[in-house]
């Protein structure tokens, strides 16, 4: 195994290994992990993710070690933090062994929570380095331990793709590469590419607009962030404005029912002049639509309220397009996100795919006969993306489908292939993509054929 989580220079690990339980803990208590992540204090924060990303990539496999070393289920922080030293353990740091098992009985000693179990943890730990290998082949049946995801999750994937789930699982737990999205209005991509190599910064253009880093930076530290050069956007989320703009459609008037924090807000407006409503439920996401707009000077009008209701909102006024990034499990962006898997549950599934559903049925009839709607979830599971395409279709005789990829699988090669060739390549590309899945469907007029 590659060393998933460096060492944090200056910081003992045990005091990493505090707020890495207290993510972890609380993440499989049910709060997301950048809700967790704020808490920590900001010298350590960058620390704790790396290793509480690794602990979450590993989680099956620690879940079921722990199992074997220690059958009744610890009190949650003591199962947090002896898991979590099993995932490193496992799936290697730049720590050695010994001192990963030292610093973690030091943080179980550390907290009123833990600290009588330390003789405990200390004790499963040293079984688990003396037995690793006959403990690895007892792990080696158990499949949510084999694919670090819940058993719900594998089997839904393995429901959906037959052809394809280890490939989507294998993807899902690699790391994800920053992906940068030039403002073309601000910047040009010679130009961009080389204020990034004067800064020693190993990059690599995929396509027309997007950068692909060798290494995460800060965001603040890359040239031109203050001037609205780029944002940060993956590439198969970089998809969705040409394939909403194909064929020469040019919009004027357009809404984004689903904004912040303004990704394919500001990417809409990067490559056209329009009138554009960016609408959001949350006030404090609408806040970073406004920040992202400002900074990449781009305008458009924010708007905090609910998409669900447009008769709070909609002034009876047609839109030629609608992009409908709409709320969902995120199961195709675990690679940034490794808490998803352990976070959701499959009731979300159901839940968020009705919601799909409604803001579906919301959204329609805002739209102008000849526009389009544009559909979009980071999701890999068919519930929230064809099966929710098709039941629209078929009850909506005025929805015609255009041209698009539908489920862009990560970790699939094929799956981009008859697609055009630069989205081909692009998937096929050492970096990979985020799982999504797009449809566009454009209005036609009641009565006319499509
Ligand atoms: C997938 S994110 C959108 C990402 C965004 N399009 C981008 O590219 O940066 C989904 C967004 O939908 C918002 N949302 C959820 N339910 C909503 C509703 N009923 N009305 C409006 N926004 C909603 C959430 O607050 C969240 O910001």
């Amino acid at each position: 195994m590659t060393a998933g989580a460096p060492a944090q220079r200056g910081v003992p690990l045990w005091q990493l290994l505090c707020p890495v339980t207290d993510i972890v803990a609380g993440v499989l208590a049910g709060q997301s992990y950048a809700v967790l992540a704020d808490r920590v204090a900001p010298p350590l924060r960058a620390g704790a993710q790396a290793l509480s990303f690794t602990v979450l990539r590993g989680w099956g496999r620690a879940r079921a070690l722990r199992g074997l070393l220690a059958p009744g289920t610890p009190p949650p922080l003591v199962d947090a933090l002896l898991c979590s030293a099993l995932a490193l353990l496992w799936e290697g740091t730049s720590y050695p062994a010994h001192t990963v098992v030292d610093q973690c009985v030091r943080c179980a000693r550390s907290r009123r929570a833990t600290q009588h179990q330390a003789g405990f943890v200390n004790a499963c730990l040293r079984q688990f380095l003396r037995r690793r290998e006959a403990l690895q082949s007892q792990t080696e049946e158990v499949e949510t331990a084999c694919w670090n995801h819940p058993q719900w999750w594998i089997d839904l994937l393995r429901q959906d793709w037959p052809q394809h789930w280890q490939a989507l699982l294998h993807a899902s737990v690699r790391p994800a590469p920053m992906v940068l999205r030039r403002n073309r209005r601000r910047i040009d991509q010679p130009s961009f590419l080389a204020s990034l190599q004067a800064l020693g910064i190993d990059a690599h253009p995929a396509g027309d607009a997007a950068v692909v880093l060798d290494a995460h930076q800060p965001v603040v530290g890359l040239p031109g962030f203050g001037k609205g050069w780029f944002s940060v956007q993956d590439l198969g989320a970089q998809r969705a404005i040409p394939l909403l703009l194909q064929g020469d459609f040019h919009p004027r008037r357009v809404l984004d029912a689903c904004a912040a924090p303004g990704g394919k807000t500001t990417h809409l407006l990067e490559w056209l002049d329009a009138e554009v409503m960016a609408l959001d439920i949350d006030p404090q996401r609408c806040a970073r639509v406004r920040d992202n707009l400002d900074r990449l000077g781009l305008h458009a009008t924010v708007l905090c309220a609910d998409a669900l209701d447009p008769t709070a909102w909609w002034n009876g006024q047609p839109f030629d397009a609608i992009m409908l990034d709409a709320p969902c499990t995120g199961s195709g962006v675990v690679r940034r996100h490794p808490d998803i898997p352990w976070l959701k549950r499959l009731q979300d599934v159901q839940t968020l795919s009705q919601v799909q559903a409604c803001l579906l049925d919301a959204l329609w009839p805002l739209l102008r006969p000849g526009g389009r709607l544009l559909y979009a979830t980071c999701s890999v599971f068919r519930a929230e993306g064809s099966d929710r395409i098709d039941a629209f279709v078929a009850t909506h005789p005025d929805a015609c489908p255009m041209p698009a990829p539908g489920h862009w699988l990560p970790g699939v090669p094929s799956s981009m292939q008859s697609w055009g060739d630069d989205m081909a390549a692009l998937n096929d590309a050492p970096w990979g993509h985020d799982g999504f899945f797009y449809a566009v469907l454009r209005k036609v007029a009641q009565g006319a054929g499509a």
